[in-house]
């Protein structure tokens, strides 16, 4: 079977299918004891990321549960500045640290060895395309140089970016630097899981949201745009979705703008809108994660009402942002089911 075969594929193609194929962001995950399970035997976070062996089987333990049309390479958007030894490390409750980066820290970057250190990371692509059943589509993905410099220059997560915010206005060049640099090792990064195995991968622009206009055309379309046309450069195949969470009104031309074939859609993205951009290609999303962890009627009710806007269309079922830690794996079946339209 051909990757042309895949439904995802197709999808991203321009195809409409019904119903609609489905993935989740996040769907390996702690919601999954399985995955609890793997991860306690990894150690840290990274090791699990740099196992081949053992990314593998968290990546393929949700396909193995729920049979998803696409299976997303288990990594983190954060190996790549932990490549450019930024002392990334999960702390258990307080989500990523690294080490704050500054102007004269930007200029420093010296990316010869990151797909080196990256190498565990295709390898893992290769077994998990090796193991996967034919029909499902393989995805790799990477951070987009926004959302990953917000971490490298916070050095953890912040509620709304102000430390990166702050540092673009006061470092205009070396903020620049430090998007150019990610822009293109990103490219790199995703021309390698390509060539490994991925046929397609997502661009994840999380943190996209907090940023005004002028800001939003310099800082989240022009690095994702600069990605996806050294990508298509080299691999003219390659399929790419963008993610931009909370981009809201700017998504209008976000699709157009960066090239992407397909654009994720959150969950804050008002559905009639969200009809008017499928007209222009396909589309991902949008369910709220919290519909998995409510369950019942909130869950059937945020299901129907994607597939019946958008059900008519180019559509990849997907939640708007990762499935969390509190979503009972059962809602997840339902989910699935519903989707397919089996419990309709
Ligand atoms: O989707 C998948 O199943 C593939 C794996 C994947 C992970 N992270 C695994 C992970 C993907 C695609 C990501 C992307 C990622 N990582 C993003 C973009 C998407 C998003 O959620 O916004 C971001 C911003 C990160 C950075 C990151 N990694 C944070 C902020 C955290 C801590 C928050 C948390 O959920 O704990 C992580 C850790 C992380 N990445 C976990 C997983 C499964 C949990 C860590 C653990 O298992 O201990």
């Amino acid at each position: 079977m051909s990757a042309k075969s895949r439904k995802i594929v197709d999808v991203l193609n321009g195809k409409t299918i019904s119903p609609p194929p489905l993935w989740l962001m996040r769907q390996a995950g702690r919601y999954l004891p399985e995955y609890r399970a793997t991860r306690a035997e990894a150690g840290s976070f990274l090791d699990l990321c740099y196992s081949p062996e053992l990314a593998t089987e968290v990546t393929l333990q949700p396909i193995r549960r729920y049979g998803f049309d696409a299976a997303i390479l288990f990594s983190d958007i954060l190996v790549i500045p932990d490549a450019l030894k930024r002392n990334v490390r999960f702390e258990e409750g307080h989500g990523p640290r690294l080490d704050p980066i500054d102007a004269d820290g930007i200029l420093k970057l010296d990316g010869k060895d990151v797909l080196k250190h990256l190498q565990p990371v295709m390898e893992a692509v290769g077994r998990i395309r090796g193991a996967l059943p034919e029909e499902t589509t393989l995805l790799g993905f990477c951070g987009a140089p926004w959302t990953v410099a917000t971490y490298m220059i916070a050095g953890h997560g912040t509620p709304d970016q102000a430390p990166a915010r702050l540092f673009a206005y006061r470092e205009p060049k070396a903020f620049a630097h430090l998007l150019d640099t990610l822009a293109e090792l990103s490219a790199d990064y995703l021309v390698a899981q390509i060539d490994a195995g991925a046929d397609a991968v997502q661009i994840f622009d999380s943190w996209a949201g907090v940023l005004g206009e002028k800001e939003f055309s310099e800082f989240a379309i022009k690095p994702v745009r600069k990605i996806i046309d050294s990508v298509k450069a080299r691999r003219p195949q390659a399929k790419i979705i963008a993610f931009a969470k909370g981009a809201g009104l700017f998504l209008k031309t976000y699709r157009q703008a960066t090239r992407a074939d397909a654009i994720g859609l959150d969950w804050s993205v008002p559905l009639a809108f969200a009809a008017e951009l499928q007209k222009d290609g396909p589309v991902q999303g949008n369910l709220d994660p919290m519909r998995v962890v409510a369950g019942g009627a909130a869950l059937d009710e945020g299901i129907d009402a994607i597939l019946q806007a958008l059900g008519n269309g180019p559509l990849i079922f997907n939640l708007g942002h990762g499935i969390t830690p509190q979503a009972d794996p059962e809602h997840v079946t339902r989910l699935v089911a519903r989707v397919r339209g089996e419990n309709r």
